[in-house]
C-alpha cells in the first residue's frame, strides 16, 4: 500500500542538527530530517522521545536550543508561528483541539483566516466536504457532538483550509479504533495524492509506514534509524521493538 520513495524528489523542508530542552530535559538533541516534496514522511516512536516536541519547534511554538529549519529555501528557524503558517506550514492541533461551542462550518472557516478571498475559502471547504462527506453533513452542527474520529477529520479539515503546502500532524490516530484509523489515513493518502507533502508524527508505527515514503525512528531525542518506510516496515530491528515481533 504504501508509495514508492523517489530519490529525484527535492527536499521542500530541511531539518539540520535541531535540539530543544525543557529546562534540563534535552527533548529532541540534534535530529536532522529532510521532508520532500510530494511525499508522506514519517516520524515513529514511542512515548516521550520527542515527537510532539520536533513538530512544536517546526512550527514555531518551543523556542529551540539549536539547529536550522529550511523550507523552500527559507529560513524558518526563527521566524513567528502565525508566519510560518503564513508560509504553508500547518499543524493539525494535537488532541484534536476543536471548538466545541462553535458549528463545524464554522471551525473550518476559522482555519481559512490566512485566505482573504472568498472563492478560495468557499472552494477550500468544498474540497474538505468531498474528502470528509460527514463533515458536510453534520456542518451546521455542533463540532462538540462530534466522534472523536469525526473530531480528527474536523481537525484536519480545519488545516487544509490555510491551503498548506507542508501539513504536520501529530498522532491524529491517537484514541481511535483502527477501522477509523484506517479511514483517516486512506483520507491523508488521498490528501497526498492531490499533491500536498505530509509530516506525520506517530505511534501507530505500523499504520503510519504503511502509508509513508520515507521514515524517521526516534528514540529519547535522537533518530536511531531512517530509510524508505516499506524497508523499515520489513526491518527486524523495527519490527521487534515497534511491531511486537
Ligand atoms: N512542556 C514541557 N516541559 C517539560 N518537559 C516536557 C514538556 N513537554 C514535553 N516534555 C518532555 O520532553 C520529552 C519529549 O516529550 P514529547 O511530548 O515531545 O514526546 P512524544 O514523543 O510526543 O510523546 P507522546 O508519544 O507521549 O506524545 C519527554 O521527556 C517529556 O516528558
Ligand atoms: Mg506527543
Amino acid at each position: 500500500m504504501n508509495g514508492t520513495a523517489t530519490a529525484s524528489a527535492a527536499p521542500l523542508m530541511q531539518v539540520e542538527g535541531l535540539s530543544v530542552s525543557y529546562g534540563k530535559v534535552e527533548a529532541v538533541r540534534g535530529i536532522d530530517l529532510t521532508l520532500r516534496t510530494g511525499e508522506i514522511t514519517t516520524l515513529v516512536g514511542a512515548n516521550g522521545a520527542g515527537k510532539s516536541t520536533t513538530l512544536l519547534a517546526l512550527s514555531g511554538l518551543v523556542k529551540k536550543a539549536g539547529g536550522r529549519v529550511l523550507f523552500d529555501g527559507q529560513d524558518l528557524t526563527r521566524m513567528a508561528p502565525h508566519r510560518i503558517v503564513a508560509k504553508g506550514v500547518v499543524q493539525v492541533a494535537e488532541g484534536r483541539a476543536t471548538l466545541t461551542t462553535l458549528t463545524v462550518r464554522e471551525n473550518l472557516e476559522l482555519g481559512a483566516y490566512t485566505q482573504r478571498d472568498r472563492s478560495t475559502r468557499a472552494a477550500g471547504l468544498e474540497r474538505v466536504f468531498q474528502l470528509f462527506p460527514v463533515l458536510k453533513d453534520r456542518a451546521d452542527g455542533l463540532a462538540g457532538n462530534l466522534s472523536g474520529g469525526e473530531q480528527q477529520m474536523l481537525a484536519i479539515g480545519r488545516a487544509l483550509m490555510a491551503r498548506p503546502r507542508l501539513l504536520l500532524l501529530d498522532e491524529p490516530s491517537m484514541g481511535l479504533a483502527p477501522i477509523i484509523v484506517q479511514d483517516i489515513f486512506r483520507t491523508l493518502r488521498e490528501i497526498n495524492r492531490g499533491g500536498l507533502t505530509i509530516f506525520l508524527v506517530e505511534q501507530n508505527v505500523r499504520q503510519a509506514l504503511k502509508i509513508a515514503h520515507r521514515a524517521y525512528v526516534l528514540e529519547t531525542g535522537r533518530i536511531v534509524l531512517q530509510g524508505a518506510a516499506r524497508d523499515l516496515l520489513n526491518d527486524p530491528q523495527v519490527q521487534a521493538a515497534y511491531l511486537g515481533g
